[in-house]
């Protein structure tokens, strides 16, 4: 496992590899169930918006949106199928963590279909705490639960 780690969330980033952009659309397009638009990764970094991304070259990664301080919120975390249940994910959930409470975060959010019982877990795993029920939540009717963690 390689893991590479950006964030624009102060001055001292520097701009974000494009390969690492066009890997990370390429896999969310293939295996996430709501992935962005090409031109949503193309601009992400260019919107005033702040991110951290935490990845595994071509395998895995995390997206966090920062706009909240000191609340982050978990965009999306995605390991190609043929690596999962080895570890990556916990490995990304774990740096990106260590870097928000470096970062001054305090807590966190996320949602979750109701029936990924995969991801629910891996949440859980992580100490991840299950909130609330959102009615209808994704674009095929489907509902979320809210997910929140102490950092
Ligand atoms: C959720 C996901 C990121 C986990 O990635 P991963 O690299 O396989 O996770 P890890 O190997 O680090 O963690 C394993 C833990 O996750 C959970 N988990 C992973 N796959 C699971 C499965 N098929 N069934 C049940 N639990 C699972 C378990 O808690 C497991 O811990 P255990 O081994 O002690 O049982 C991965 O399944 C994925 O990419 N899913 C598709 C994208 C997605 O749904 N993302 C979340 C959207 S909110």
């Amino acid at each position: 496992m390689t893991f590479q780690t950006w964030h624009n969330f102060n001055s001292q980033y520097v701009d974000l590899n494009s390969s690492t952009v066009n890997w990370c659309f390429e896999l969310e397009k293939e295996h996430f169930p709501w992935p962005w638009q090409q031109s949503d990764w193309q601009n992400f970094t260019k919107n005033n918006r702040k991110y951290l991304l935490v990845s595994d070259e071509k395998r895995a990664f995390a997206l966090w949106e920062l706009d909240n301080h000191p609340h982050a919120y978990l965009l999306k975390i995605i390991t190609k199928p043929d690596k999962r249940e080895s570890g990556i994910a916990s490995k990304l959930m774990t740096l990106s963590v260590d870097i928000l409470r470096d970062l001054g975060f305090k807590d966190s959010s996320l949602e979750v279909q109701v029936d990924n019982k995969a991801a629910i877990s891996f949440y859980l795993k992580h100490s991840w705490q299950q909130e609330r029920r959102i009615k209808g939540f994704y674009a095929n009717g489907q509902d979320a639960f809210t997910m929140v963690l102490k950092i």
